[in-house]
C-alpha cells in the first residue's frame, strides 16, 4: 500500500460534552456539532473523531459505555447521528468514532448478565477472580492482586452476591472486558462492522493495549508510597495484542477502504509501535504513543517537573527515526485528556498567548505524522482557573486526590498545584465559541464553567483576525496538503542540546523545509549550519517579523523552504 490518504490528513477531535449545546441542558449535544460543522471544514481538516456518544451513565465522560449501538439520549439519536455523518462527507471530511472496547460500563447488558452469578453465561466475559488465599473475602488486602486502578484506590471491586471480585483499570464502573474470550471479541468485531456499515470511517481505539492480559494476574511492584502495586508490565502490550488487533483487521477492516485505525497506546515503545503500524502486518495505521506527554512527569506523582526542551526534543527525535522507515505515529498535543499545550510549554499571558500558540502548533504540525488538533486548540484556549477540588468533575482528578490526600497523607495544596497544570478538566472546559454569557456555548448551566477569559478567546473574534490562531492553524493545514516535503520528508533534529530552539530540517528530492521554534520568551540567534544561506531563504511561515539573520522574537516560529535545482 503506497501513501495512504491519511498519511496527508489532519484529524479534528470533539469532545461533544463541551463542544456545543443545542438545548440548553447544558451539555453539548449532536445538534450542536451539526451547527458548527463549518467551523471546522474551515480549518481545512480531513477527519473528524469523535470522542463517546454512546449511552454511558457518564461516569468516565462516555468512556464507559453501556450500549455500543446507539447514541446517548443526552446527546441525541441515531437520526441525529446520521445527519451528522451526513453534514461531515458533504463537506469532504470524514468521520471516525471513539472505540471503547478494553472495558464496558457495569451498566452494560453484558456485564449486568455476568455478575448475575457464577454460572452466568457471560461470566467468563469479564475478569472475576475469588478472594486471595486464605483471605476472608470482601476484607481489606484480600484482593486476588494487589493492583491500583488508574483512577485511584485498588483495580478490583467484590461482588458480595457472588464472593467474587472483578478487574477494573480505571473506575469500578468501567469493569475490564476478557478477550482471552472469542465471543467478547466477536462481539466487539460485529458491533464495528455495524458502525462502518452505518457509514462511520473508522476507529480511534481507546487504551487498545490494555486488551491483553498477563493471565495469571501477578502481584505488581508497589508503588512508593502508596497501598498498591503496579499492573501496567501486566496488562500494557500484553502477549496476545498483536494477534488481536491483526485479527480484529482480519474481521472488520480487510476488504474495505480508506479507513483509519487509531491505536491509542500509553507505554507503548517505539519497538513494539513498528509493530503495530507496519502495514505488512495488517494490525492498526498509526499510534497514539504518550512519551511526549509524559515529559515533565518523574518519579513523584506530584511534583511538577519544568520542561526540558533537550529532553522533549529527545523524545520526538527517536520516534521520527524510530518510525522513518516501517509504521506511522500520530502528533498532538492535546486532547480531552491533557492540559492546554499554550498553558503546559507556552505562555498563556495576554502578550504571547497567541504567537507562542501558533509556535507550539507549527513545531508539532511540520514533524512526520498525522496532527491532531483538539477543540479549541486551534483557538489557543488556556487551562482553566481552577480554585479547589470542588471545581474539578474529573473522576480521575477526584480519584487521585481521594487516594493522595485521604489515603497517602499528601498535602492538599501539593496535589491541586499538581491537578491544576495537568487536570484533564483544563481541556474540557466548554467551547469557546462568541463573546455572549457562556461563550455562546449554552443558553443553560454548562456542565463545567467557562473560562472566563471567553470574551477575548473565541471562535468569532478568531475567525475576523486575520492573524489569529486559527488562521494561523489553516496555514498550517494547508501547508501540509500543498507540500509533499511536510508529509514524506526526511527528519533531521539540530540543534539537539539547545534548551531554547527547537529546530530541524524536512527533506523531500531537492527541496527541504527547516522550522525553528523559540521556546523562550527571549530574543534568541539560532546557530546552525549554513545559516546564511537559510536567512535568505523563502520565508513560508512565521507568527511575528520576518528574522534578520535567524534571530528570533520571543516564541517565534519560522519555516523556511529552499528547493535545489538540479
Ligand atoms: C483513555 C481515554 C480516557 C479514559 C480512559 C479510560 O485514555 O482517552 O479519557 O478515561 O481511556 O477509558
Amino acid at each position: 500500500m503506497e501513501n495512504p490518504w491519511w498519511h496527508s490528513a489532519v484529524v479534528y477531535q470533539i469532545y461533544p460534552r463541551s463542544f456545543a449545546d443545542s438545548d440548553g441542558d447544558g451539555m453539548g449535544d449532536l445538534r450542536g456539532i451539526i451547527d458548527h460543522l463549518d467551523h471546522i471544514a474551515g480549518l481545512g481538516v480531513d477527519v473528524v473523531w469523535l470522542s463517546p456518544v454512546y449511552p454511558s451513565p457518564q461516569d468516565d465522560n462516555g468512556y464507559d459505555v453501556s450500549d455500543y449501538q446507539d447514541i446517548e439520549p443526552v446527546f441525541g439519536s441515531l437520526a441525529d447521528f446520521d445527519e451528522l455523518l451526513a453534514g461531515v462527507h458533504e463537506r469532504g471530511m470524514k468521520l471516525v468514532m471513539d472505540l471503547v472496547v478494553n472495558h464496558s460500563s457495569d451498566e452494560h447488558r453484558w456485564f449486568v448478565e455476568s455478575r448475575a452469578g457464577r454460572d452466568s453465561a457471560k461470566r467468563d466475559w469479564y475478569w472475576w477472580r475469588p478472594a486471595r488465599e486464605g483471605m476472608q473475602p470482601g476484607t481489606p488486602g484480600a484482593e486476588p492482586n494487589n493492583w491500583g486502578s488508574v483512577f485511584g484506590g485498588s483495580a478490583w471491586e467484590y461482588d458480595p452476591a457472588s464472593g467474587e471480585y472483578y478487574l477494573h483499570i480505571f473506575s469500578r464502573k468501567q469493569p475490564d472486558l476478557n478477550w482471552e474470550n472469542p465471543e467478547v471479541r466477536e462481539a466487539v468485531y460485529a458491533m464495528m462492522n455495524w458502525w462502518l456499515d452505518r457509514g462511520v470511517d473508522g476507529f480511534r481505539m481507546d487504551v487498545i493495549d490494555h486488551i491483553s492480559k498477563d493471565t495469571s494476574l501477578p502481584d505488581g511492584v508497589p508503588r512508593p508510597g502508596s497501598a498498591y502495586g503496579d499492573g501496567g508490565p501486566y496488562w500494557l502490550n500484553g502477549p496476545r495484542n498483536h494477534e488481536f488487533l491483526r485479527e480484529m483487521h482480519q474481521r472488520v477492516f480487510a476488504g474495505r477502504d480508506a479507513m483509519l485505525t487509531v491505536a491509542e497506546m500509553p507505554g507503548v515503545t517505539v519497538q513494539e509501535a513498528v509493530l503495530y503500524t507496519d502495514p505488512a502486518r495488517r494490525e492498526v495505521d498509526m499510534v497514539f504513543q504518550f512519551d511526549h506527554v509524559w515529559v515533565d512527569r518523574g518519579a513523584d506523582p506530584w511534583l511538577l517537573y519544568p520542561l526540558r526542551l533537550t529532553t522533549l526534543k529527545g523524545i520526538f527525535g527517536r520516534w521520527q527515526a524510530g518510525l522513518a522507515e516501517v509504521g506511522w505515529n500520530s502528533l498532538y498535543w492535546n486532547n480531552h485528556d491533557q492540559p492546554r499545550i499554550v498553558s503546559r510549554f507556552g505562555d498563556d499571558g495576554p502578550r504571547y498567548r497567541e504567537r507562542s500558540a501558533k509556535m507550539l502548533g507549527a513545531v508539532l504540525h511540520l514533524h512526520r505524522g498525522t496532527p491532531y488538533v483538539y477543540q479549541g486548540e486551534e483557538l489557543g484556549m488556556t487551562n482553566a482557573p481552577f480554585a479547589t477540588i470542588a471545581d474539578f468533575r474529573d473522576i480521575e482528578a477526584i480519584g487521585q486526590y481521594t487516594q493522595a490526600v485521604t489515603h497517602e497523607g499528601r498535602a492538599p495544596e501539593d496535589v491541586l498545584t499538581v491537578l491544576r497544570a495537568r487536570g484533564r478538566d483544563n481541556a474540557r472546559t466548554p467551547m469557546q465559541w462568541d463573546a455572549t454569557p457562556n461563550a455562546g456555548f449554552t443558553t443553560g448551566t454548562p456542565w463545567l464553567p467557562v473560562n472566563p477569559n471567553y470574551p477575548e478567546v473565541n471562535a468569532v473574534a478568531a475567525a475576523k483576525d486575520p492573524d489569529s490562531v486559527y488562521h494561523f492553524y489553516r496555514a498550517l493545514i494547508e501547508l501540509r496538503h500543498t507540500e509533499p516535503a511536510v508529509v514524506h520528508g526526511d527528519f533531521t533534529m539540530l540543534l539537539p542540546n539547545d534548551e531554547r530552539l527547537y529546530a530541524f530540517t524536512r527533506a523531500l528530492g531537492g527541496t527541504t523545509l527547516l522550522v525553528i521554534g523559540n521556546f523562550t520568551g527571549g530574543t534568541v540567534r539560532a546557530e546552525i549550519d549554513d545559516a546564511a544561506a537559510w536567512a535568505e531563504a523563502e520565508l513560508l511561515l512565521t507568527n511575528a517579523a520576518a528574522p534578520r539573520d535567524l534571530v528570533l522574537e520571543p516564541w517565534q516560529v519560522v519555516v523556511y523552504r529552499r528547493v535545489s535545482r538540479p
